[in-house]
C-alpha cells in the first residue's frame, strides 16, 4: 500500500466512527467555547483591525478565515495543492515527522539535518537510520537495503551550518530508480528565489515541504506544503497541529503582509549572492570555505574552539557581527565562523571584512 492509501486509509477508519476532524470556521454565535477567558483575545491592538488572539487549537475555536486564505496564497505561491501553517518550523517538522512515516515504516535523513528534523523523527514509530552527509551512493545503499519496505527520506535544501545543497539531480535520479516518500526541509532556500530550483524540480515529488518564514520572510511561523490528502491526514494524526494554540491573527496577518512585499521585491537576492561569490573568490586561496550554489551560507573553518572564538572575538571589535560554530555542533577540526550574506550588507563591509580575514591569517592583527 502507498503512502498516501495508508493516508486514506486511516482518514477512511476516522470517519467509520464519525471521528474525522476538519477545520472550520463559526461566526456571530455566543462563545461558550474558545479558551479567551477574559476576553483579551478580542482585543484590537491600534491601528490593527486584526484580534490579538486566536482563542484555541485549530480544530476547536482557533481556526479563522484569514490562517485559512493565507494557506491558500502559500499553495499558490509553492505551486502546490495545499498548506498547513504551524506556529513555527521546530513545530512543523515535528508535526510531519512525528505521523507520516507510520510504525513499521523506514526513515532514512542526512546526517546533517537540524535538530527539529532529529526531535520529530525520535517521536515517530518508524525506524530511523543516517546516512552520511549528501553521500549519494551511502543513501543508495540504504535505499537498496530497505527495498520494499516505505521509507521516508528526508533532506534540506540548503544545510544551515555547511552552506550546502543537496543534489536536485541525483534526487530526481534516485526518484526515478526507487520508491520513497521525499521529506524536505526549505527553511534556508524558501524565499530566495522567484523561480525556486527546489521547488521547480522536486516540489511534485515531495510529500512534504517545509517552509519556514523565520529567515528570508523576516518573520516567524512556517507551513507545511503537500497534497490535499496530506494536509487532511495531519489535520487528523499530528498531534503538534490538534493540541497547539492556533498562530493569533497578528501574526498571519503579518506572514500575509511579508508575503505580499516579498511577491514585489524586484531582485530578491541578487545582491547577498554577488557578495558571497566576492567574498568567496577572495577568500578561497587562504582559507577552507564550505558552501554550496544555493544558500547565502558560508562556512569559513578555523579549526579549533579557542581559535574560532578568537577570530569572532577581532571580528566584532571591528565591526562586524559574525558569529563562531563550535564543536560539538560541527567535528572537531571543522570549527568555523558562519558567515550569512543579506541584501542589505555592502561591498565595503564586505571588502573590509575579507581584508581583515587575511590579515588575521598572516597574523598581522
Ligand atoms: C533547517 C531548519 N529547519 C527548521 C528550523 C526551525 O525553524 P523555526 O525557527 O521556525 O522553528 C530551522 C531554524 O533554525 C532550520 O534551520
Amino acid at each position: 500500500m502507498s503512502s498516501e492509501e495508508k493516508y486514506l486509509s486511516k482518514l477512511e477508519q476516522r470517519k467509520e466512527v464519525n471521528a474525522l476532524r476538519s477545520l472550520t470556521t463559526v461566526q456571530g454565535l455566543a462563545d461558550f467555547s474558545s479558551n479567551d477567558y477574559l476576553g483579551l483575545a478580542r482585543a484590537v491592538m491600534p491601528p490593527y483591525e486584526v484580534r490579538s488572539g486566536s482563542g484555541g487549537s485549530r480544530l476547536l475555536t482557533g481556526n479563522y478565515k484569514d490562517i485559512e486564505y493565507l494557506e491558500q496564497r502559500l499553495a499558490e505561491v509553492c505551486n502546490a495543492e495545499s498548506a498547513l501553517i504551524f506556529s513555527s518550523g521546530y513545530a512543523a517538522n515535528l508535526g510531519i515527522l512525528s505521523c507520516l512515516p507510520q510504525r513499521g515504516d523506514i526513515i532514512l535523513y542526512d546526517q546533517l539535518v537540524h535538530a527539529s528534523i532529529r526531535d520529530g523523527i525520535r517521536l515517530s514509530n518508524a525506524s530511523s537510520y543516517s546516512f552520511q552527509h549528501n553521500d549519494w551512493s551511502d543513501l543508495e545503499s540504504k535505499l537498496q537495503k530497505w527495498s520494499g519496505a516505505s521509507i521516508h527520506v528526508v533532506l534540506e535544501s540548503v544545510y544551515s551550518m555547511d552552506g550546502d545543497s543537496l543534489d536536485i539531480d541525483e534526487i530526481k535520479r534516485l526518484k526515478r530508480k526507487y520508491e520513497f516518500e521525499l521529506i524536505m526541509d526549505e527553511a534556508h532556500s524558501f524565499g530566495l528565489f522567484r523561480d525556486d530550483p527546489f521547488q521547480r524540480e522536486l516540489g511534485s515529488l515531495a510529500t512534504a515541504r517545509v517552509v519556514t518564514f523565520g529567515k528570508a520572510l523576516g518573520c516567524d511561523g512556517a507551513a507545511v506544503i503537500c497534497s490535499k490528502v496530506v494536509r487532511d491526514y495531519l489535520v487528523n494524526f499530528s498531534r503538534p497541529f490538534i493540541y497547539s494554540t492556533a498562530p493569533s491573527p497578528h501574526k498571519v496577518a503579518l506572514i500575509g503582509y511579508q508575503l505580499e512585499q516579498w511577491s514585489e521585491l524586484n531582485d530578491l537576492n541578487v545582491s547577498a549572492q554577488t557578495l558571497k561569490r566576492q567574498f568567496e573568490e577572495a577568500l578561497l586561496p587562504h582559507y577552507q570555505l564550505i558552501t554550496g550554489s544555493y544558500g547565502n551560507i558560508i562556512g569559513l573553518v578555523i579549526p579549533g574552539n579557542d581559535e574560532v572564538k578568537y577570530y569572532s572575538g577581532v571580528l566584532k571589535e571591528h565591526g562586524f557581527d559574525v558569529r563562531p560554530i563550535l564543536s560539538p555542533t560541527v567535528p572537531m577540526g571543522q570549527e568555523r565562523l558562519r558567515i550569512c550574506f543579506h541584501t542589505f550588507n555592502t561591498e565595503q563591509e564586505v571588502k573590509g571584512m575579507i581584508s581583515l580575514l587575511i590579515k588575521l591569517k598572516n597574523k598581522e592583527v
